[in-house]
């Protein structure tokens, strides 16, 4: 077996005894774990035609047993994708077998059955047996976490005869997977990536939220490092993973993540959106959240330049706290920040724009 796939030494055996024994397999687990992986890892060194189905719902009988087309005004039967592959000795997966529809599921009853057959009703109930070297797999992601997947049917479920559950990587083990993929990025920072993915996972299990963070996903993230220089990895996780999600649960991803990891997220302003200038040059300046947060009173209408002045000042020590910019446009509200800073006792110090 060629040397891609990284562990799984358990599930390679089981699944290697099944393909001898002309057991049928059925693959559970969370996205991006390498169930289509190890399949198609297997077929590749057995030289075997591997067809793949998804079974979103919209895949009928037509397309997996076979039709009547017309062609010049003759009529022909194409065999379905499933037909192909048990005359041909090819081996099929199919994805998602919990979401098919029903019609699927019975035809699939017979198929796995010990003769091993279907019958085309659509074509004079003709009878087609697997070749000796079929071999029939499914995969389906754990259905009860997985909104709009049926619960797989029990006369089914039972036909299967062995069902392979993966379970997440350990570390070093999803470290080294990563590294296969993506060699030149620095191993320091997958490690803070997969940090980042097991606490979202931890919220996956938990309910919070729908989304698993893959491996799949840390392969991608570790592609994204690779295609932007200096990117920092809140804002991978971001563009790769946070964004996909709904606001609410952005927003708890994200308290998990800057509670337990070193990730810091730009948070969305919440008065009226006059931060968000600010917040981007202190980001752009490498300021981190912490410091943001000391800037309690900053006003917008300021240069550039004098927000990058401020930042400095901040990060070298200068200012405690900014309580406030006063700028010609806003000097009504300089008795409010005097008053904050007497309040608590800060000092001031007065930042000039230039004009
Ligand atoms: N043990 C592993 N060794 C090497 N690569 C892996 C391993 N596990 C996962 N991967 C990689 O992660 C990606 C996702 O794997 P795969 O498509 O097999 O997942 P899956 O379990 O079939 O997911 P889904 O449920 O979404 O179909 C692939 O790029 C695969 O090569
Ligand atoms: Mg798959």
């Amino acid at each position: 077996m060629s040397n891609n796939i990284v562990g799984l030494n358990k599930e390679k055996k089981l699944i290697k005894n099944a393909i001898n024994a002309k057991h049928h397999v059925l693959l559970i687990g969370e996205t991006g774990l390498g169930k289509t992986m190890l399949v198609k890892e297997f077929s590749i060194e057995q030289k075997i035609n591997l067809h793949r189905v998804s079974l979103n719902g919209e895949i009928g009988l037509n397309e997996i047993l076979g039709r009547w087309l017309v062609k010049d005004g003759t009529t022909f039967w194409q065999d379905g994708i499933l037909v192909t592959a048990m005359k041909n000795g090819d081996w099929i997966v199919f994805d998602e077998i919990n979401a098919a529809l029903p019609e699927v599921l019975f035809c699939l009853n017979a198929l796995l059955d010990d003769e091993a057959a279907i019958m085309l009703a659509e074509k004079d109930n003709e009878v087609v047996r697997a070749h000796n070297n079929f071999r029939f797999f499914a995969t389906m992601n754990p259905s009860d976490s997985y909104v709009g997947t049926k619960d797989m049917n029990q006369a089914l479920m039972s036909r299967f005869h062995l069902v392979i559950c993966f379970k997440d990587y350990a570390t070093n083990v999803e470290l080294e997977i990563v590294k296969k993929h993506v060699t030149e990025v620095d191993e320091a920072i997958i490690e803070t990536m997969i940090m980042g993915a097991k606490e979202l996972r931890l919220l996956k299990n938990s309910g919070d939220i729908m989304a698993y963070c893959s491996t799949r996903d840390l392969i991608n993230m570790s592609k994204v490092v690779l295609s932007n220089n200096n990117i920092r990895i809140d804002e991978v996780f971001e563009l790769c993973f946070l964004n996909k999600m709904s606001r609410e649960e952005r927003d708890i991803a994200v308290r998990k993540l800057e509670k337990n990891t070193s990730m810091r997220f730009f948070k969305e302003p919440v008065t009226n959106g006059r931060f968000v200038a600010v917040e981007k040059v202190m980001r752009k300046l490498n300021i981190v959240q912490e410091e943001v947060a000391r800037l309690e009173v900053l006003r917008d209408g300021l240069k550039t330049e004098t927000v990058a002045k401020i930042s400095q000042c901040v990060l070298s020590g200068q200012f405690d706290h900014v309580i406030g910019v006063d700028n010609k446009k806003m000097l009504k509200k300089k008795s409010e920040m005097t008053r904050i800073a007497s309040d608590k006792d800060y000092r001031t110090v007065e930042v000039e724009e230039s004009i």
